[in-house]
């Protein structure tokens, strides 16, 4: 037990009348785990929402239903509040949720002016109809519908009728969103809000106005006891004069406070960066979007966001009674008893560490932080909208099922291939209380993970930690790992397996253009041999960083990677490869033959920041061209207008993968089960790989 390192932590407290058993939150995200149709929630956020409160956090704020609902069509994946008849199934959530000795509020928000591909069908709203762009965000050009004041009445009583609702159904308290860039804020913030009426932005009475009023209904139906937590924005960065300066921050909060509310959370919106407000590592991503000198002294921008809330939060709590709660991205457990201790905040909010674990708390508490899934800040999960959200190291999230049941009966399992979708079917299979053998031919375990940290870095996203786990994990449940092993279908089929799972990964695929051969092009085969070779000696932060100062471009220790570079293939590992390249000063154009490859793969919020910052780094991008031959010259090509055009190059790189089934062949109908999984199956990325490893292995 490390209880007394988290002392704060795991100490109990409360938010009004509710008493919380420790200081962890589940902070409130959409998962899209509930279903579209009459019955909303099902077994997915059942399953999941039950494995956090089991996992052992104090509140869960579970995500905001469908506001906006009668407007909405039927296939949003929210739960809805409109109608009494909703109120049991409801129920039948904020019970599992209470089994387990945690509270749980919901969050309600409207998205106001934001939307895009956001949005269904119902109208943007806010203040004003004010015309925003941001090339980082996803605010349409059309300005948003400004509400009347009929309309913001309706908008009151809406509210307040749904909140009767979900304290019906069980719900111990309620979170109100005025902070993002949602409605709220956009009557909150003198940018959005340029109306001329008692709601304007003439006084901070004024622009409160309808939070206020909603609030203080709420109050009025619900009883003053029932907790109202309000999420804000202590500051406003990058809207100018316009923005809630750090002085407007402490007024909003005193305004609440002085309403009843009941506990506070606080963070900073960044304009014109909806997802990166919240998710703050994509500011750094591909190179910090902002520009050094307007960086402001009322955020912490050290550690690529990790605590850039600490400080309006601190300032907030110096001047409330309330408790105060803060998330930033990327709090562990660590920062938070740092924050708790230093009195910045009361509570503390998670979310995506339990999307990769709901058992964060627990593990933290028992002293087991290497039994912890890590979340490795990727977003992925914040790439599918309207779609069950997927997680790279948590294959359950998004499932009915987080556990892992015991097989029936025990069998001789061998896996093949010791990538994330190999590692994870050995640790599944030997949790279920199979006999499990591991084979890798290489020298490490990780497959091409240690290559994506040489190539992506790791500071933003900590691919190692993945490794490490699942090392960790094999470990401990005994998996018998044979490290430079290559199997044939002999060495296995005298093994007697009851079971073979083969992971081996897929091979290295090149386009049919004439010129291969030529002395400028460098396979990404020989590229990946010689990484890996590098990576038996060296860890992926060592190579990375070395490869900033010398970039090998073969065995042949004299040849180097030339300045001009043609990458072919524009999918994911085009475009990192081209973002590699680009940072250590190469000229870089990439080919990419199939308009619909370009950047696939990559999370929709890491497309546009890459893509930008190609744009500004001089990166060019040819999407659906032909490819007419290689020579010593470079590349040439037909681009889709149809012009010809050479692309001089130094080194051409020609990436992308192919299935690999050749083991899987010739092993079919010779042992009792078989199956081929992950990158041989089907070459993807690694929410793909983990979540095959952890299906077939739950059904051998
Ligand atoms: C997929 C996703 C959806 C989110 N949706 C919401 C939301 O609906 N409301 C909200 O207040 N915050 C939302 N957030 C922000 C989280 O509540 C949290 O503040 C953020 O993930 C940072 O905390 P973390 O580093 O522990 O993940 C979302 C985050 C993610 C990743
Ligand atoms: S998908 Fe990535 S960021 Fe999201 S929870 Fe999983 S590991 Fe963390």
């Amino acid at each position: 037990m490390t209880t007394n390192k988290y002392e704060k932590l795991f100490s109990p407290y409360h938010i009004g009348k509710v008493q919380l058993k420790n200081r962890f939150v589940k902070t409130a995200a959409q998962t899209y785990f509930f279903e579209s149709g009459e019955r909303r929630v099902g077994d997915i956020a059942k399953a999941f929402y039950g494995a956090v409160a089991k996992g052992g956090v104090g509140l869960i704020i579970t995500e905001t239903p469908a506001m906006e609902w009668p407007l909405l069509e039927d296939g949003d994946r929210r739960f809805r509040v409109d109608n009494d008849k909703y109120i049991p199934q409801i129920k039948e959530l904020t019970d599992l949720v209470h089994k387990h000795d945690c509270k749980v509020f919901t969050q309600f928000y409207h998205r106001g002016p934001w939307g895009k591909e956001y949005q269904f069908i119902a109208q943007r709203i806010a203040a004003s109809a004010v015309h925003f762009v941001s090339e980082y965000d996803v605010h349409p050009d059309d300005p948003p519908h400004a509400l009347t004041i009929e309309e913001i009445e309706w908008w009151v009583d809406h509210f307040a009728s749904c909140a009767v609702r979900v304290q019906k159904a069980g719900y111990d308290g309620l979170e109100i969103n005025a902070g993002a860039d949602h409605l709220f804020h956009s009557f909150i913030s003198r940018f959005w809000n340029r109306r001329d009426d008692e709601y304007g932005p003439q006084t901070m009475e004024n622009r409160m106005r309808f939070v206020v009023n909603v609030i203080k209904e709420i109050k009025k139906r619900c009883g003053e006891d029932w907790p109202v937590q309000v999420l804000m924005n202590a500051y406003e960065f990058g809207a100018g004069e316009l923005g809630i300066t750090k002085e407007e921050g402490i007024e909003i909060a005193k305004v609440y406070e002085s309403i009843g509310v009941d506990s506070l959370q606080v963070r900073n919106h960044l304009h014109g960066h909806h997802q990166g407000s919240y998710l703050h590592n994509l500011l750094w991503y591909p190179e910090l979007c902002i520009p050094k000198d307007q960086l402001c002294e009322e955020m912490d921008w050290s550690k690529y966001g990790d605590l850039i809330n600490v400080p309006s939060a601190a300032r907030v709590k110096k001047v409330v009674t309330k408790p105060t709660i803060m998330t930033t991205g990327g709090f562990t457990a660590d920062y938070a008893e740092m924050v708790l201790q230093k009195g910045y905040a009361d509570i503390i909010g998670f979310n995506r560490r339990l999307f990769a674990d709901p058992n964060y708390p627990n593990r933290i508490r028992e002293g087991r932080p290497e039994d912890i899934q890590p979340c490795t800040h990727c977003n992925n999960c914040a790439k599918l909208y309207n779609q069950v959200r997927q997680c790279r190291i948590n294959a359950a999230f998004g499932l009915t099922r987080y556990e892992i049941d015991k097989a029936d009966k025990k069998k001789k399992v061998i896996v093949v291939g010791g990538g994330p979708a190999g590692m994870q079917a050995a640790r599944v299979a030997a949790e279920r209380g199979h006999d499990v053998t591991l084979y890798e031919a290489g020298y490490y375990l990780g497959g091409n993970m240690p290559m994506s940290a040489t190539i992506k870095g790791t500071t933003l996203e900590d691919i190692p930690s993945i490794i490490k786990f699942f090392k960790t994990q094999l470990k401990k449940l005994k998996v018998k790992v044979h490290l430079v092993k290559e199997v044939t279908p002999d060495t296995i089929l005298k093994e007697k397996p009851d079971a073979v799972v083969i992971a081996v990964g897929a091979v290295p695929g090149y386009p049919d253009v004439p010129g291969l051969d030529s002395p400028n092009v460098i396979k990404s085969a020989t590229l990946y041999n010689l990484v890996r070779f590098v990576l038996i000696f060296f860890s992926p932060k060592f190579s990375h960083w070395f490869t900033k100062i010398r970039l090998p471009g073969g065995w042949n220790p004299f040849k180097t990677i030339g300045k001009r570079v043609v990458i072919i293939g524009g999918a994911i590992h085009g475009c990192q490869l081209g973002e590699f390249m680009a940072k250590r000063g190469r000229q870089v154009t990439i080919v990419e033959p199939d308009e619909n490859n370009v950047g696939r793969l990559l999370a929709p919020e890491y497309k546009n920041r890459l893509f930008i910052w190609f744009r500004k780094k001089g990166v060019v991008m040819y999407s659906g061209a032909k490819l007419v031959g290689i020579n010593k010259e470079g590349l040439k090509i037909i681009t889709k207008e149809g012009q010809e055009k050479m692309l001089p190059a130094d080194s051409i790189l020609p990436v992308g993968f192919v299935s690999n089934t050749e083991l899987y062949e010739k092993l079919k109908g010779k042992v009792p089960e078989l199956y081929n999984i992950g990158d041989c199956d089907n070459p993807a990325i690694l929410p793909d790989a983990t979540g095959a490893g952890w299906k077939i292995a739950n059904q051998i």
